[in-house]
């Protein structure tokens, strides 16, 4: 009996951390990237995506160390792209920040 919970805590945990619940939050990687490359984000009413500037993440490798990288993020969505900030805690931002996070990981 105690192999057979041992076990099914373990499927539990895997499917738990693959299908991004557990251990990663709100948000995913691949959103992120699709958010990044939306020139609709924010609402910009630029035609700009944060993909216009930094083609493909390219040199924001250094977002993993960045403690500010929300309000970077929402610096280029206000300064760059012309939108409006997103809020700290939504699924957007930390999408972004997922996906900036792992280009540098
Ligand atoms: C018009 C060009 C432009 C666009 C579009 C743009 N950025 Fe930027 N970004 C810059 C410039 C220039 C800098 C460096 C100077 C600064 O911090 O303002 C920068 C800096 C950054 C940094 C900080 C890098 C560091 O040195 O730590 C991050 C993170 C970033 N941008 C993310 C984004 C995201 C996310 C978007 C889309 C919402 C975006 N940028 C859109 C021009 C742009």
């Amino acid at each position: 009996m105690q192999m057979i919970e041992t076990s099914f805590k373990a499927i539990t945990l895997t499917l738990m951390i693959s299908s991004g619940v557990c251990l990663a939050g709100p948000g995913s990687v691949d959103e992120g990237k699709a958010l990044f490359n939306n020139p609709g984000l924010g609402d910009s009413t630029s035609d700009k995506s944060c993909n216009s500037c930094h083609n493909n993440g390219t040199g924001l490798e250094i977002s993993l160390n960045n403690p500010k990288i929300e309000q970077q993020i929402n610096r280029c969505i206000v300064g760059a792209l012309q939108g409006e900030a997103l809020k700290l805690d939504s699924h957007e931002m930390q999408s972004l920040k997922k996906y900036l996070v792992s280009l540098g990981e």
